[in-house]
């Protein structure tokens, strides 16, 4: 009989244990403490016990009854409690304010050419090489064969610090650098931007500052089709695929031959626009091959080796990419002009 009462209450704590539910506890609890209840028929059989049996048995019962009804309490408790945090999780509301934002910068739009321009480079395996903005004069002039007193001085006149320190006036000065690191070893593949500087008076197409990225290549048997190939690479990455090329003849102290190329406007496609000025052609870069003098003053054999250069102003191919009619804009600071180009960051 005792173990009868026993059963009956593990098997009522099991059920409580498992239910997870207010509900249903509330319907254990009606089932197993009710009249119809286990707990109620063990009561009922009571009649059947001899006196003796009864004290002990009822005592027993009233026991399990108990424990029973506390454990329904105790579930009852962590039921409730659960359910309010779930309701409170549930209606929460957000009352804080959206932050204050905060305003970045936008990369500058002579900085998105010149990455633009070294990124095109790097995938064609050339190198980026840095150098002095405050220049040597020997670096500047002598070494890209332009003596003291030549005449073609005259085109890049520049502000002197002293007779022998001048600010750059190209960046042709970085490659006569690259030159001399290279002490002889081939081959030589770099692409040289920055800052440079001329005496010129500003206006809408001249600035006395504006900047450069000046490709170099010498190895060997590197010849003018060399060049051209790697000219159209760079046109059809930075005006759009299907530009054409042309040469035009024309002079640098450092390169021969030299060259002046052409691109075909990519506004009209050759038709002719005020952008070509109805010729159909943009000038955009002076390039040649490195003339043998260059090549021996920094100790290279020019019988068993050459050279191109080229040398592109990014002030230009910007105002050609991106529509901009007067090259001061890009040096006055004026920030409407400038939060122009965060679209293309
Ligand atoms: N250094 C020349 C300039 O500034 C450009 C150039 C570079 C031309 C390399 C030929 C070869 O005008």
């Amino acid at each position: 009989m005792m173990e009868k009462v026993q059963q009956v209450q593990a098997q009522a704590l099991e059920e409580i244990k498992a239910c997870e539910d207010l509900q249903q506890l509330q319907q254990i609890r009606i089932t197993t403490l009710g009249k119809k209840g286990p707990i109620q028929s063990l009561m009922t059989m009571m009649k059947d016990l001899s006196p003796e049996e009864k004290p002990a048995f009822g005592q027993e019962v009233n026991e399990c009854k108990k424990a029973v009804a506390a454990a329904i309490e105790a579930k009852m408790a962590v039921l409730e409690k659960a359910a309010m945090n779930r309701k409170l999780e549930e209606e929460k509301i957000d009352i804080t304010l959206p932050g204050v934002p905060f305003r970045t910068g936008t990369l500058h739009p002579l900085t998105l050419i010149s990455q633009e321009i070294e990124d095109l480079f790097i995938g064609m395996g050339y190198t980026v090489a840095e150098g002095p903005e405050v220049e040597l004069d020997f670096y500047n002039f002598e070494r890209a064969n332009i003596p003291a007193d030549h005449p073609a001085r005259d085109m890049q006149d520049t502000f002197y610090i002293n007779p022998k320190e001048l600010l750059r006036t190209h960046t042709t000065a970085i490659q006569m650098r690259e030159l001399e690191k290279a002490q002889g070893q081939l081959p030589i593949k770099v692409i040289c931007p920055g800052k440079v500087y001329r005496r010129d008076n500003d206006d809408a197409t001249h600035s006395h500052q504006f900047m450069q990225a000046e490709g170099l290549v010498v190895g060997e048997n590197i010849t003018l089709t060399d060049l051209k190939g790697t000219l159209q690479f760079m046109a059809d990455r930075m005006f759009g695929e299907g530009r054409q090329i042309r040469f035009r003849p024309s002079y640098f102290q450092f390169t021969e031959p030299s060259v002046e190329v052409d691109v075909s406007c990519h506004i009209c496609g050759g038709k002719g626009c005020p952008v070509c000025k109805g010729t159909g052609w943009i000038e955009v870069l002076g390039a040649g091959m490195v003339h043998p003098n260059v090549l021996e003053m920094a100790g290279f054999d020019s019988t068993k080796c050459s050279g191109f250069a080229f040398g592109v102003g990014i002030e230009r191919v910007a105002m050609l990419k991106y529509g901009v009619d007067d090259i001061r804009n890009f040096y006055i600071n004026d920030t409407r002009f400038l939060k122009m180009f965060d679209r293309f960051d």
